[in-house]
Protein backbone atom coordinates (compact mmCIF):
# COMPACT_ATOMS: atom_id res chain seq x y z
CA UNK A 1 0.00 0.00 0.00
CA UNK A 2 1.37 3.71 -0.91
CA UNK A 3 0.78 6.36 1.23
CA UNK A 4 0.54 9.82 -0.22
CA UNK A 5 3.24 12.31 0.56
CA UNK A 6 0.61 15.12 2.27
CA UNK A 7 0.34 15.19 5.98
CA UNK A 8 -3.54 15.58 7.01
CA UNK A 9 -4.78 18.49 7.35
CA UNK A 10 -5.83 19.62 11.36
CA UNK A 11 -9.66 18.45 11.29
CA UNK A 12 -11.00 22.06 12.11
CA UNK A 13 -14.05 20.98 12.26
CA UNK A 14 -13.72 18.61 15.51
CA UNK A 15 -15.57 20.43 18.17
CA UNK A 16 -18.89 19.39 19.33
CA UNK A 17 -21.92 21.10 17.77
CA UNK A 18 -23.78 23.62 19.80
CA UNK A 19 -26.48 22.89 22.46
CA UNK A 20 -29.64 21.80 20.42
CA UNK A 21 -32.95 20.24 20.90
CA UNK A 22 -33.53 18.24 17.58
CA UNK A 23 -37.26 17.74 16.89
CA UNK A 24 -38.14 15.26 14.71
CA UNK A 25 -41.30 15.24 12.80
CA UNK A 26 -42.72 12.02 11.32
CA UNK A 27 -40.35 10.42 14.15
CA UNK A 28 -42.13 7.14 14.05
CA UNK A 29 -41.09 6.30 10.47
CA UNK A 30 -37.70 4.23 8.90
CA UNK A 31 -35.69 7.63 8.45
CA UNK A 32 -35.37 8.11 12.06
CA UNK A 33 -34.42 4.83 13.21
CA UNK A 34 -32.48 3.35 9.99
CA UNK A 35 -30.51 6.75 9.66
CA UNK A 36 -30.60 10.01 11.99
CA UNK A 37 -30.48 8.23 15.24
CA UNK A 38 -27.85 6.02 14.51
CA UNK A 39 -25.79 9.26 13.05
CA UNK A 40 -26.41 10.90 15.96
CA UNK A 41 -24.56 7.91 17.86
CA UNK A 42 -21.57 7.99 15.63
CA UNK A 43 -21.30 11.76 16.29
CA UNK A 44 -21.75 11.27 19.95
CA UNK A 45 -18.89 8.25 19.30
CA UNK A 46 -16.37 11.02 17.52
CA UNK A 47 -17.61 13.61 20.59
CA UNK A 48 -19.42 16.26 18.14
CA UNK A 49 -22.73 15.79 19.48
CA UNK A 50 -23.35 18.77 21.66
CA UNK A 51 -23.21 17.49 25.52
CA UNK A 52 -26.33 19.38 26.00
CA UNK A 53 -28.38 17.70 23.27
CA UNK A 54 -32.63 16.58 23.30
CA UNK A 55 -34.32 14.92 21.25
CA UNK A 56 -38.50 15.27 20.47
CA UNK A 57 -40.37 12.82 18.04
CA UNK A 58 -43.37 14.20 17.00
CA UNK A 59 -45.98 11.70 15.59
CA UNK A 60 -49.58 10.68 14.67
CA UNK A 61 -49.63 7.31 16.44
CA UNK A 62 -50.24 6.77 20.34
CA UNK A 63 -47.01 6.16 22.69
CA UNK A 64 -45.40 7.80 25.31
CA UNK A 65 -41.66 9.31 26.00
CA UNK A 66 -40.57 6.10 27.73
CA UNK A 67 -42.23 3.93 25.17
CA UNK A 68 -40.45 6.01 22.07
CA UNK A 69 -37.09 6.42 23.70
CA UNK A 70 -37.74 2.34 24.25
CA UNK A 71 -38.14 1.64 20.75
CA UNK A 72 -34.92 3.94 19.30
CA UNK A 73 -32.92 2.59 21.73
CA UNK A 74 -33.77 -1.11 20.59
CA UNK A 75 -33.47 -0.80 17.15
CA UNK A 76 -30.08 1.10 17.48
CA UNK A 77 -27.91 -2.21 17.30
CA UNK A 78 -30.14 -2.90 14.16
CA UNK A 79 -28.78 -0.19 12.10
CA UNK A 80 -25.51 1.25 14.29
CA UNK A 81 -22.61 1.23 11.78
CA UNK A 82 -20.17 0.88 14.29
CA UNK A 83 -20.06 -1.08 18.06
CA UNK A 84 -22.42 0.02 20.54
CA UNK A 85 -20.74 1.90 23.16
CA UNK A 86 -23.43 2.53 26.40
CA UNK A 87 -22.12 5.92 27.29
CA UNK A 88 -22.15 7.48 23.55
CA UNK A 89 -26.00 5.27 23.71
CA UNK A 90 -26.47 7.81 26.46
CA UNK A 91 -25.67 10.52 25.41
CA UNK A 92 -28.34 10.13 22.47
CA UNK A 93 -31.17 8.97 23.88
CA UNK A 94 -30.24 10.41 27.36
CA UNK A 95 -33.09 13.23 27.13
CA UNK A 96 -35.76 12.05 24.55
CA UNK A 97 -39.65 12.92 24.67
CA UNK A 98 -42.62 12.30 22.41
CA UNK A 99 -45.29 14.79 21.24
CA UNK A 100 -48.44 13.23 19.74
CA UNK A 101 -50.20 15.11 17.33
CA UNK A 102 -51.68 15.39 13.99
CA UNK A 103 -48.99 17.87 12.57
CA UNK A 104 -51.88 19.76 10.78
CA UNK A 105 -53.09 20.54 14.33
CA UNK A 106 -52.78 23.85 16.17
CA UNK A 107 -52.79 21.69 19.22
CA UNK A 108 -49.32 19.86 18.60
CA UNK A 109 -47.64 22.91 18.59
CA UNK A 110 -48.78 24.06 21.90
CA UNK A 111 -47.68 20.29 23.35
CA UNK A 112 -44.39 21.28 21.56
CA UNK A 113 -44.07 24.28 22.76
CA UNK A 114 -44.65 23.10 26.62
CA UNK A 115 -42.25 20.02 26.20
CA UNK A 116 -39.53 22.55 24.74
CA UNK A 117 -39.79 24.91 27.38
CA UNK A 118 -39.20 22.22 29.83
CA UNK A 119 -36.55 20.75 28.27
CA UNK A 120 -34.84 23.36 27.42
CA UNK A 121 -35.27 24.36 31.01
CA UNK A 122 -33.84 21.28 32.16
CA UNK A 123 -31.17 20.53 29.91
CA UNK A 124 -29.57 23.84 29.16
CA UNK A 125 -29.58 23.54 25.25
CA UNK A 126 -29.72 27.05 24.95
CA UNK A 127 -33.19 27.65 22.94
CA UNK A 128 -31.39 26.49 20.03
CA UNK A 129 -33.71 24.34 18.09
CA UNK A 130 -33.30 21.89 14.89
CA UNK A 131 -36.69 21.05 13.27
CA UNK A 132 -36.26 17.49 11.11
CA UNK A 133 -39.07 16.96 8.84
CA UNK A 134 -39.23 13.56 8.18
CA UNK A 135 -42.65 13.28 6.60
CA UNK A 136 -44.00 12.38 3.69
CA UNK A 137 -43.57 15.47 1.42
CA UNK A 138 -47.21 16.95 1.83
CA UNK A 139 -46.54 17.60 5.07
CA UNK A 140 -43.08 20.35 4.41
CA UNK A 141 -45.52 23.61 4.31
CA UNK A 142 -48.18 23.00 6.60
CA UNK A 143 -45.05 21.91 9.00
CA UNK A 144 -43.48 24.55 8.36
CA UNK A 145 -46.21 27.36 8.77
CA UNK A 146 -47.13 26.12 11.84
CA UNK A 147 -43.47 26.44 12.94
CA UNK A 148 -43.87 29.69 11.70
CA UNK A 149 -47.11 30.61 13.00
CA UNK A 150 -46.41 29.51 16.41
CA UNK A 151 -43.52 31.66 17.08
CA UNK A 152 -41.42 27.94 17.33
CA UNK A 153 -38.96 28.60 14.86
CA UNK A 154 -38.51 32.73 15.17
CA UNK A 155 -35.03 33.06 16.22
CA UNK A 156 -34.69 35.48 19.48
CA UNK A 157 -32.12 36.42 22.25
CA UNK A 158 -29.45 34.62 20.21
CA UNK A 159 -30.69 31.33 20.15
CA UNK A 160 -30.82 29.49 16.35
CA UNK A 161 -34.12 28.10 15.03
CA UNK A 162 -33.47 25.62 11.63
CA UNK A 163 -35.60 23.80 9.80
CA UNK A 164 -34.53 20.35 7.60
CA UNK A 165 -36.49 19.45 5.06
CA UNK A 166 -36.27 16.22 3.42
CA UNK A 167 -36.41 15.29 -0.44
CA UNK A 168 -38.41 15.29 -2.45
CA UNK A 169 -38.20 19.48 -2.84
CA UNK A 170 -41.51 19.57 -4.62
CA UNK A 171 -42.18 17.73 -7.78
CA UNK A 172 -41.71 20.25 -10.57
CA UNK A 173 -41.00 23.55 -11.19
CA UNK A 174 -43.82 24.97 -10.30
CA UNK A 175 -44.68 22.65 -6.87
CA UNK A 176 -40.95 24.01 -6.16
CA UNK A 177 -41.22 27.50 -6.83
CA UNK A 178 -44.40 27.06 -4.25
CA UNK A 179 -42.89 25.13 -1.63
CA UNK A 180 -39.90 27.89 -1.65
CA UNK A 181 -42.42 30.81 -1.58
CA UNK A 182 -44.39 29.45 1.17
CA UNK A 183 -41.50 28.68 3.42
CA UNK A 184 -39.27 31.87 2.37
CA UNK A 185 -42.67 33.67 3.94
CA UNK A 186 -42.16 32.46 7.23
CA UNK A 187 -38.53 31.08 7.81
CA UNK A 188 -35.54 33.42 6.70
CA UNK A 189 -33.29 31.07 4.04
CA UNK A 190 -30.19 31.07 6.49
CA UNK A 191 -32.77 28.67 8.44
CA UNK A 192 -34.11 26.32 5.89
CA UNK A 193 -31.48 23.37 4.82
CA UNK A 194 -33.00 21.28 2.28
CA UNK A 195 -31.42 17.66 2.72
CA UNK A 196 -29.65 15.85 -0.10
CA UNK A 197 -27.94 12.91 1.00
CA UNK A 198 -26.10 12.51 -1.81
CA UNK A 199 -23.96 15.72 -0.48
CA UNK A 200 -23.29 13.87 2.50
CA UNK A 201 -20.91 10.82 0.91
CA UNK A 202 -17.47 11.43 1.28
CA UNK A 203 -16.58 10.60 -2.02
CA UNK A 204 -19.09 13.41 -3.58
CA UNK A 205 -17.67 16.01 -1.36
CA UNK A 206 -14.11 15.40 -2.31
CA UNK A 207 -15.02 16.10 -5.50
CA UNK A 208 -14.52 20.07 -5.02
CA UNK A 209 -10.93 18.85 -2.91
CA UNK A 210 -9.84 17.33 -6.21
CA UNK A 211 -10.72 20.08 -8.27
CA UNK A 212 -9.69 23.08 -6.06
CA UNK A 213 -7.04 21.69 -3.82
CA UNK A 214 -4.94 20.52 -6.63
CA UNK A 215 -3.03 22.58 -9.50
CA UNK A 216 -3.76 19.56 -11.45
CA UNK A 217 -6.76 19.37 -12.79
CA UNK A 218 -8.05 23.18 -13.19
CA UNK A 219 -5.98 24.03 -16.45
CA UNK A 220 -7.60 21.27 -18.29
CA UNK A 221 -10.85 21.27 -16.94
CA UNK A 222 -12.36 22.75 -19.73
CA UNK A 223 -13.93 22.19 -23.23
CA UNK A 224 -10.50 22.72 -24.97
CA UNK A 225 -9.43 19.32 -22.86
CA UNK A 226 -12.43 17.49 -22.15
CA UNK A 227 -14.48 15.66 -24.99
CA UNK A 228 -17.72 14.65 -22.75
CA UNK A 229 -18.72 13.66 -19.36
CA UNK A 230 -21.11 10.38 -18.69
CA UNK A 231 -22.65 10.64 -15.16
CA UNK A 232 -23.92 6.94 -13.90
CA UNK A 233 -26.30 6.26 -11.03
CA UNK A 234 -26.96 2.54 -11.64
CA UNK A 235 -28.93 0.81 -9.12
CA UNK A 236 -29.58 -2.87 -8.62
CA UNK A 237 -32.18 -2.26 -5.98
CA UNK A 238 -35.58 -2.94 -7.80
CA UNK A 239 -38.53 -0.59 -6.99
CA UNK A 240 -39.85 -3.47 -4.56
CA UNK A 241 -41.95 -2.21 -1.82
CA UNK A 242 -42.23 1.65 -2.65
CA UNK A 243 -44.46 1.21 -5.74
CA UNK A 244 -46.83 3.49 -4.85
CA UNK A 245 -44.55 6.35 -3.98
CA UNK A 246 -42.20 5.33 -7.27
CA UNK A 247 -45.07 5.21 -9.99
CA UNK A 248 -46.34 8.55 -8.98
CA UNK A 249 -42.60 9.70 -9.52
CA UNK A 250 -40.16 8.01 -11.84
CA UNK A 251 -36.49 8.12 -12.25
CA UNK A 252 -36.20 11.57 -13.28
CA UNK A 253 -37.87 13.31 -10.89
CA UNK A 254 -36.39 10.60 -8.00
CA UNK A 255 -32.90 11.57 -8.91
CA UNK A 256 -32.21 13.69 -11.80
CA UNK A 257 -32.57 17.02 -10.03
CA UNK A 258 -31.14 16.40 -7.13
CA UNK A 259 -28.68 13.97 -6.57
CA UNK A 260 -27.40 13.47 -10.52
CA UNK A 261 -27.50 17.64 -10.78
CA UNK A 262 -25.42 17.93 -7.61
CA UNK A 263 -23.15 15.76 -9.10
CA UNK A 264 -23.13 17.36 -11.96
CA UNK A 265 -23.02 20.80 -10.58
CA UNK A 266 -19.42 20.03 -8.46
CA UNK A 267 -17.55 18.62 -11.34
CA UNK A 268 -19.06 21.51 -13.78
CA UNK A 269 -19.20 24.49 -11.40
CA UNK A 270 -16.57 27.36 -11.21
CA UNK A 271 -14.28 27.68 -8.61
CA UNK A 272 -15.80 29.20 -5.82
CA UNK A 273 -14.53 32.40 -4.32
CA UNK A 274 -14.17 30.92 -0.91
CA UNK A 275 -14.48 27.43 0.57
CA UNK A 276 -18.32 29.18 2.18
CA UNK A 277 -21.95 28.27 2.11
CA UNK A 278 -23.16 30.96 -0.20
CA UNK A 279 -20.11 31.19 -2.54
CA UNK A 280 -20.56 27.33 -3.38
CA UNK A 281 -23.60 27.33 -3.72
CA UNK A 282 -24.14 30.56 -6.02
CA UNK A 283 -21.65 28.93 -8.15
CA UNK A 284 -23.81 25.70 -8.20
CA UNK A 285 -26.72 27.08 -9.39
CA UNK A 286 -25.06 29.46 -11.39
CA UNK A 287 -23.55 26.09 -13.76
CA UNK A 288 -26.92 24.49 -13.34
CA UNK A 289 -28.77 28.05 -15.10
CA UNK A 290 -26.27 27.32 -17.66
CA UNK A 291 -27.84 24.24 -18.65
CA UNK A 292 -29.43 24.99 -21.72
CA UNK A 293 -33.29 25.04 -21.96
CA UNK A 294 -34.34 22.21 -24.42
CA UNK A 295 -37.39 22.68 -26.87
CA UNK A 296 -40.39 19.74 -27.11
CA UNK A 297 -38.89 18.51 -29.42
CA UNK A 298 -34.69 18.49 -28.30
CA UNK A 299 -36.70 17.21 -25.10
CA UNK A 300 -37.80 14.17 -27.07
CA UNK A 301 -34.73 13.39 -28.78
CA UNK A 302 -32.14 13.88 -26.38
CA UNK A 303 -34.17 11.68 -23.27
CA UNK A 304 -34.57 8.36 -22.84
CA UNK A 305 -36.84 6.30 -20.65
CA UNK A 306 -37.06 3.02 -20.40
CA UNK A 307 -39.33 0.65 -17.64
CA UNK A 308 -37.38 -2.32 -16.77
CA UNK A 309 -38.83 -6.10 -17.72
CA UNK A 310 -38.71 -9.32 -15.47
CA UNK A 311 -34.73 -10.69 -15.48
CA UNK A 312 -32.28 -11.84 -13.13
CA UNK A 313 -30.42 -9.19 -11.32
CA UNK A 314 -27.53 -10.30 -9.06
CA UNK A 315 -28.42 -14.56 -10.32
CA UNK A 316 -32.09 -13.00 -8.48
CA UNK A 317 -35.25 -13.55 -10.47
CA UNK A 318 -36.80 -10.21 -10.80
CA UNK A 319 -40.55 -9.27 -12.13
CA UNK A 320 -41.29 -6.81 -14.41
CA UNK A 321 -41.81 -3.16 -13.01
CA UNK A 322 -45.87 -3.31 -13.98
CA UNK A 323 -45.55 -6.43 -11.45
CA UNK A 324 -44.64 -4.70 -8.60
CA UNK A 325 -47.04 -4.03 -5.86
CA UNK A 326 -48.90 -0.79 -6.02
CA UNK A 327 -47.67 -0.09 -9.60
CA UNK A 328 -50.65 0.30 -12.43
CA UNK A 329 -50.26 -2.86 -14.97
CA UNK A 330 -50.24 -0.16 -17.68
CA UNK A 331 -48.04 2.65 -15.87
CA UNK A 332 -45.83 4.39 -18.36
CA UNK A 333 -43.50 5.82 -14.97
CA UNK A 334 -40.11 5.35 -16.08
CA UNK A 335 -37.45 3.35 -13.97
CA UNK A 336 -34.57 4.68 -16.15
CA UNK A 337 -33.77 7.90 -17.62
CA UNK A 338 -30.86 8.85 -19.96
CA UNK A 339 -30.32 12.82 -20.50
CA UNK A 340 -27.95 14.75 -22.92
CA UNK A 341 -27.40 18.16 -21.82
CA UNK A 342 -25.19 20.76 -23.05
CA UNK A 343 -23.86 23.71 -20.94
CA UNK A 344 -23.96 27.14 -22.44
CA UNK A 345 -20.59 28.69 -20.28
CA UNK A 346 -17.42 28.96 -21.83
CA UNK A 347 -15.65 26.59 -19.89
CA UNK A 348 -18.14 23.81 -21.29
CA UNK A 349 -19.66 25.02 -25.01
CA UNK A 350 -19.89 21.60 -27.06
CA UNK A 351 -19.04 19.30 -24.45
CA UNK A 352 -21.88 16.99 -23.71
CA UNK A 353 -23.06 15.86 -20.16
CA UNK A 354 -24.64 12.41 -20.30
CA UNK A 355 -26.56 11.33 -17.51
CA UNK A 356 -28.44 7.93 -16.93
CA UNK A 357 -29.96 6.23 -13.65
CA UNK A 358 -32.13 3.45 -13.58
CA UNK A 359 -33.27 0.67 -11.08
CA UNK A 360 -32.66 -3.07 -11.26
CA UNK A 361 -29.50 -2.69 -13.58
CA UNK A 362 -26.43 -5.11 -13.36
CA UNK A 363 -25.22 -4.12 -10.58
CA UNK A 364 -24.69 -1.00 -8.27
CA UNK A 365 -22.69 1.77 -9.47
CA UNK A 366 -22.55 5.54 -9.27
CA UNK A 367 -19.42 7.48 -11.01
CA UNK A 368 -18.33 10.47 -13.00
CA UNK A 369 -16.55 9.40 -15.74
CA UNK A 370 -14.61 12.67 -17.81
CA UNK A 371 -13.43 11.59 -20.92
CA UNK A 372 -10.52 13.74 -22.18
CA UNK A 373 -9.72 14.22 -26.09
CA UNK A 374 -7.63 11.74 -27.81
CA UNK A 375 -4.10 12.75 -28.83
CA UNK A 376 -4.43 14.99 -31.89
CA UNK A 377 -2.04 13.33 -34.04
CA UNK A 378 -2.53 9.46 -35.02
CA UNK A 379 1.37 8.76 -34.62
CA UNK A 380 0.65 5.36 -33.98
CA UNK A 381 -1.04 4.52 -37.06
CA UNK A 382 0.93 1.97 -38.38
CA UNK A 383 1.73 0.56 -35.48
CA UNK A 384 -0.92 -2.82 -34.33
CA UNK A 385 -3.67 -1.24 -32.60
CA UNK A 386 -7.01 -2.05 -32.81
CA UNK A 387 -8.24 0.86 -31.30
CA UNK A 388 -6.31 2.99 -28.42
CA UNK A 389 -7.61 3.53 -25.15
CA UNK A 390 -10.06 6.26 -24.16
CA UNK A 391 -8.55 8.75 -21.29
CA UNK A 392 -11.00 8.80 -18.92
CA UNK A 393 -10.49 9.89 -15.04
CA UNK A 394 -13.21 7.97 -13.64
CA UNK A 395 -14.66 9.07 -10.19
CA UNK A 396 -16.25 6.18 -7.88
CA UNK A 397 -18.91 7.32 -5.83
CA UNK A 398 -20.37 4.30 -4.80
CA UNK A 399 -19.47 1.20 -4.07
CA UNK A 400 -16.37 1.80 -5.47
CA UNK A 401 -14.74 4.81 -3.70
CA UNK A 402 -12.25 5.70 -5.88
CA UNK A 403 -10.46 7.98 -8.21
CA UNK A 404 -8.95 6.32 -11.47
CA UNK A 405 -7.14 7.52 -14.40
CA UNK A 406 -6.95 5.61 -17.92
CA UNK A 407 -4.49 5.96 -20.43
CA UNK A 408 -2.68 4.18 -23.00
CA UNK A 409 1.39 2.64 -22.80
CA UNK A 410 3.72 0.68 -24.45
CA UNK A 411 3.46 -2.93 -23.67
CA UNK A 412 6.98 -3.80 -22.96
CA UNK A 413 8.69 -5.50 -25.96
CA UNK A 414 10.99 -4.95 -28.82
CA UNK A 415 8.13 -3.77 -31.43
CA UNK A 416 5.55 -0.79 -30.56
CA UNK A 417 2.63 -2.16 -29.02
CA UNK A 418 0.27 -0.27 -27.09
CA UNK A 419 -2.34 -1.33 -24.84
CA UNK A 420 -4.92 0.95 -22.39
CA UNK A 421 -3.97 0.99 -18.60
CA UNK A 422 -4.92 2.28 -15.22
CA UNK A 423 -3.82 3.88 -12.29
CA UNK A 424 -6.25 4.03 -9.00
CA UNK A 425 -6.33 5.73 -5.43
CA UNK A 426 -8.72 3.71 -3.50
CA UNK A 427 -10.07 5.74 -0.26
CA UNK A 428 -10.18 2.54 1.76
CA UNK A 429 -6.01 2.34 0.85
CA UNK A 430 -5.29 5.37 2.47
CA UNK A 431 -8.18 5.93 5.11
CA UNK A 432 -9.26 4.19 7.98
CA UNK A 433 -12.88 5.67 7.92
CA UNK A 434 -15.53 4.39 10.24
CA UNK A 435 -18.49 3.46 8.25
CA UNK A 436 -21.30 5.61 8.37
CA UNK A 437 -24.79 6.16 7.84
CA UNK A 438 -23.80 9.16 5.50
CA UNK A 439 -26.12 11.91 7.47
CA UNK A 440 -23.28 12.60 10.21
CA UNK A 441 -21.84 15.43 8.18
CA UNK A 442 -25.23 16.69 7.34
CA UNK A 443 -26.87 16.80 10.66
CA UNK A 444 -23.33 18.34 12.17
CA UNK A 445 -23.24 20.79 10.13
CA UNK A 446 -26.74 21.50 10.60
CA UNK A 447 -25.71 21.72 14.00
CA UNK A 448 -23.16 24.59 13.66
CA UNK A 449 -25.40 26.20 11.25
CA UNK A 450 -23.20 25.68 8.09
CA UNK A 451 -25.45 24.76 4.47
CA UNK A 452 -22.64 24.36 2.25
CA UNK A 453 -23.71 21.06 1.81
CA UNK A 454 -27.42 22.04 1.68
CA UNK A 455 -28.74 23.18 -1.62
CA UNK A 456 -30.15 26.79 -1.95
CA UNK A 457 -33.45 28.02 -3.33
CA UNK A 458 -32.19 28.93 -6.64
CA UNK A 459 -29.78 26.20 -7.11
CA UNK A 460 -33.26 24.15 -6.19
CA UNK A 461 -35.29 25.74 -9.18
CA UNK A 462 -32.26 25.70 -11.50
CA UNK A 463 -33.07 21.76 -11.11
CA UNK A 464 -36.31 21.87 -11.88
CA UNK A 465 -36.16 23.97 -14.56
CA UNK A 466 -33.92 21.81 -16.33
CA UNK A 467 -36.00 18.66 -16.10
CA UNK A 468 -39.85 20.60 -16.41
CA UNK A 469 -39.20 20.48 -20.66
CA UNK A 470 -38.87 16.05 -20.61
CA UNK A 471 -41.40 16.32 -17.95
CA UNK A 472 -44.17 18.23 -20.28
CA UNK A 473 -42.75 16.49 -23.46
CA UNK A 474 -43.51 12.83 -21.83
CA UNK A 475 -46.60 14.15 -20.14
CA UNK A 476 -48.44 14.90 -23.80
CA UNK A 477 -47.27 11.78 -25.32
CA UNK A 478 -46.71 9.09 -21.87
CA UNK A 479 -46.36 6.18 -23.97
CA UNK A 480 -44.52 6.71 -27.50
CA UNK A 481 -40.93 6.37 -26.77
CA UNK A 482 -41.53 4.26 -23.45
CA UNK A 483 -38.74 1.93 -24.01
CA UNK A 484 -37.97 -1.48 -22.03
CA UNK A 485 -35.07 -3.68 -20.85
CA UNK A 486 -34.36 -6.75 -19.07
CA UNK A 487 -33.55 -6.65 -15.21
CA UNK A 488 -30.00 -7.12 -14.72
CA UNK A 489 -28.99 -5.65 -17.83
CA UNK A 490 -27.30 -1.91 -18.64
CA UNK A 491 -30.04 -0.41 -19.70
CA UNK A 492 -31.90 0.12 -23.00
CA UNK A 493 -30.26 0.04 -26.22
CA UNK A 494 -32.43 3.30 -27.04
CA UNK A 495 -29.36 4.67 -24.06
CA UNK A 496 -27.00 3.28 -25.97
CA UNK A 497 -28.36 4.64 -29.89
CA UNK A 498 -28.55 8.29 -27.60
CA UNK A 499 -24.21 7.96 -27.42
CA UNK A 500 -23.95 6.27 -30.86
CA UNK A 501 -25.59 8.83 -32.40
CA UNK A 502 -22.49 10.98 -31.33
CA UNK A 503 -20.15 8.57 -31.84
CA UNK A 504 -19.89 7.60 -28.27
CA UNK A 505 -20.30 4.83 -26.03
CA UNK A 506 -21.39 4.49 -22.01
CA UNK A 507 -19.11 2.78 -20.15
CA UNK A 508 -20.20 -0.50 -18.87
CA UNK A 509 -21.79 -1.28 -15.81
CA UNK A 510 -19.51 -3.28 -13.61
C1 LIG B 1 -33.23 8.22 -3.01
C2 LIG B 1 -34.22 7.73 -4.01
O1 LIG B 1 -33.25 9.62 -2.93
O2 LIG B 1 -31.92 7.80 -3.40
C3 LIG B 1 -34.14 6.22 -4.14
O3 LIG B 1 -35.53 8.10 -3.62
C4 LIG B 1 -32.74 5.79 -4.44
O4 LIG B 1 -35.03 5.74 -5.14
C5 LIG B 1 -31.75 6.40 -3.47
O5 LIG B 1 -32.69 4.36 -4.35
C6 LIG B 1 -30.33 6.13 -3.91
O6 LIG B 1 -29.45 6.51 -2.91
P1 LIG B 1 -28.04 5.82 -2.77
O7 LIG B 1 -27.36 6.58 -1.68
O8 LIG B 1 -28.28 4.37 -2.44
O9 LIG B 1 -27.36 5.97 -4.09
Amino acid sequence: MTRGNGAATPNAAARPADPCCLVIFGATGDLTHRLLVPALYNLAVEGLLPRAFALIGVARSPSSSEAFAADLRNSLPKFATRDIDEVAVRRVLDCVAYVQGDPDDDGTYGKLRRELDRIERERATQGNRLFYLATPPAGFAPIGCHLGESGLAREENGAWRRVVIEKPFGTDLASARALNRKLLGILHEHQIFRIDHYLGKETVQNIMVLRFANGLFEPIWNRHHIEHVQITVAESLTVGRRGAYYDATGALRDMVPNHLFQLLALIAMEPPARFAADAVRAEKAQVLDAIQLQSHDEALRNAVRAQYDHGYVENRPVEAYRETPDVKPDSTTETYVALKLMIDNWRWANVPFYLRTGKALRAKQTEVAIKFKQAPVAMFRDMPVDRLAENFLVIGIQPNECIGLEFNAKIPGPSIRIGGVGMTFKYQDYFDAAPSTGYETLIYDCMIGDAILYPRADGIEAGWRIVQPFLDAWREAPADGLASYRAGSDGPKDADDLLARDGRRWRPIA
